[in-house]
C-alpha cells in the first residue's frame, strides 16, 4: 500500500473519531448538558387556553358530575423543596382555590404549603400513592374538592378496564364529596398537540413525556383568572450557575433525588422516554405574560 493510500485512510479514520465522539458527546452520553429545545423566536401558534378546553375534557369517573370549577385566584403549589421555609402557608389558604399535584402532602408541611386543598392533579402513575392514603388526600381538602386523574386512555380512561381505573372508581364512589374525572382520550391529545405547537417538537417522536406540571398549568390556566406559582423555579435556573447546594425534587422527600439533577438529565435524554422539564418551563414562561401567573419563591 502507498503511503498517500495509508494517509488517506488514517485521515478518514480520524474524521470518523471525531464525529463519534462530538455526537456521543452532544448526546448527552457524558453527562452534558443538551438543551432539548434550543429556544427560538420564529412564530409559534398560540393557543388561548382560556378556551381551548371544551367541558367534555373532563369525564367524571363516578356519577353524574361535571366539572365547572373556575377561580378568580388560584395558588398553584408545586412539590419542589424550594416551597420549604417560605412559610406561605397562611398565604395560600387564603388564596380562593388552591391546587397541588401526584401525593403532595399537606400534614406536616402546613406552614409552608398550606392545609387546604381545592383541585389535585394526579398522574396515572401517582394513583396507588393517593388512594392508600384516604385521610390525607380526600379528608384533609375543601369541603368538595375535584380530583383530576390523568394518564393513557388504556389506564385511566373510562372504557379501560384495568386496576387503576377501579381503584379510582371505588373511592370515587366511597368520598362523593370529592368530584374525581379523569381526562378523555381527545383531551390527552390535544395535551400532545399543543406541546407540539408550544415547543416545535412532536412529543411522541422527541422520546417525550408531559409532566404532572404540564398538565396542571394548563389546567390551572383554564380554570382560574390569576395564578400564583410557588416553588417554581424559571428556566435557567439549574443551566445558569453551577449548582452547589442540593435541592431536593420533592419538599416531602428530603433525602430523594436533587431537582436540578433530575432537571438535567431529563431535557438531555435521548433514549427512552423523558420529561421535559426546562422546555416545559420556557413555555410557561410564555404562558406568564400571556396570562396573569405570577412565580414566587423563588419570585420571577
Ligand atoms: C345529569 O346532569 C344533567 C345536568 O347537570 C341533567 O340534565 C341530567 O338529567 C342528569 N342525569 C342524571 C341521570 O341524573
Ligand atoms: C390549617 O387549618 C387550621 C384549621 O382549619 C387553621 O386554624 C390553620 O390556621 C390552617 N393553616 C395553617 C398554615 O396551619
Ligand atoms: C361533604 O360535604 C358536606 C356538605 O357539603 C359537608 O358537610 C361534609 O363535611 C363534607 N365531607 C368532607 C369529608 O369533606
Ligand atoms: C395578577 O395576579 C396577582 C396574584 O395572582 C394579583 O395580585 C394581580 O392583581 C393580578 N393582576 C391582574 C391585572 O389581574
Ligand atoms: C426524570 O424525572 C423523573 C421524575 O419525574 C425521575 O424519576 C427520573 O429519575 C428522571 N430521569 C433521569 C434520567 O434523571
Amino acid at each position: 500500500m502507498s503511503s498517500e493510500k495509508t494517509l488517506v485512510i488514517f485521515v478518514a479514520i480520524f474524521i470518523v473519531m471525531t464525529v463519534l465522539f462530538l455526537y456521543s458527546s452532544n448526546n448527552g452520553i457524558g453527562g452534558t448538558y443538551a438543551p432539548f429545545h434550543v429556544a427560538s423566536n420564529h412564530a409559534l401558534l398560540t393557543t388561548n387556553l382560556k378556551k381551548w378546553a371544551g367541558k367534555d375534557g373532563y369525564v367524571p369517573v363516578y356519577g353524574n358530575k361535571s366539572m365547572a370549577l373556575h377561580c378568580q385566584n388560584c395558588a398553584l403549589v408545586t412539590s419542589s423543596s424550594h416551597v420549604l421555609g417560605s412559610r406561605a402557608g397562611e398565604e395560600i389558604d387564603r388564596t380562593e382555590c388552591v391546587i397541588r399535584m401526584n401525593d403532595a402532602p399537606t400534614l406536616g408541611y402546613e406552614t409552608d404549603v398550606g392545609n387546604r386543598t381545592s383541585l389535585r392533579v394526579v398522574a396515572h402513575s401517582s394513583v396507588f400513592r393517593v388512594v392508600r392514603r384516604p385521610t390525607e388526600f380526600f379528608h384533609r381538602t375543601d369541603t368538595n374538592p375535584v380530583i383530576i386523574f390523568w394518564g393513557p386512555p388504556n389506564k385511566i380512561g373510562k372504557d379501560a378496564k384495568g386496576t387503576l381505573y377501579r381503584l379510582i372508581q371505588r373511592v370515587s364512589m366511597t368520598y362523593s364529596n370529592v368530584s374525581c374525572f379523569s381526562i378523555a382520550p381527545s383531551k390527552m391529545r390535544k395535551f400532545d398537540s399543543l406541546f407540539h405547537r408550544e415547543t416545535g417538537r412532536d412529543r411522541q417522536k422527541s422520546h417525550s413525556w408531559l409532566s404532572t406540571g404540564w398538565f396542571t398549568m394548563v389546567i390551572a390556566i383554564e380554570i382560574c383568572d390569576n395564578i400564583k406559582v410557588y416553588g417554581m423555579v424559571p428556566p435557567n435556573h439549574c443551566v445558569k450557575k453551577p449548582v452547589s447546594k442540593k435541592t431536593p425534587y420533592h419538599y416531602y422527600k428530603p433525602r430523594g433525588a436533587d431537582e436540578c439533577v433530575t432537571y438535567l438529565q431529563n431535557e438531555s435524554g435521548r433514549r427512552g422516554n423523558h420529561h421535559r422539564f426546562i422546555t416545559e418551563k420556557q413555555v410557561f414562561a410564555r404562558w406568564a405574560k400571556q396570562y396573569n401567573v405570577t412565580f414566587t419563591h423563588p419570585k420571577w
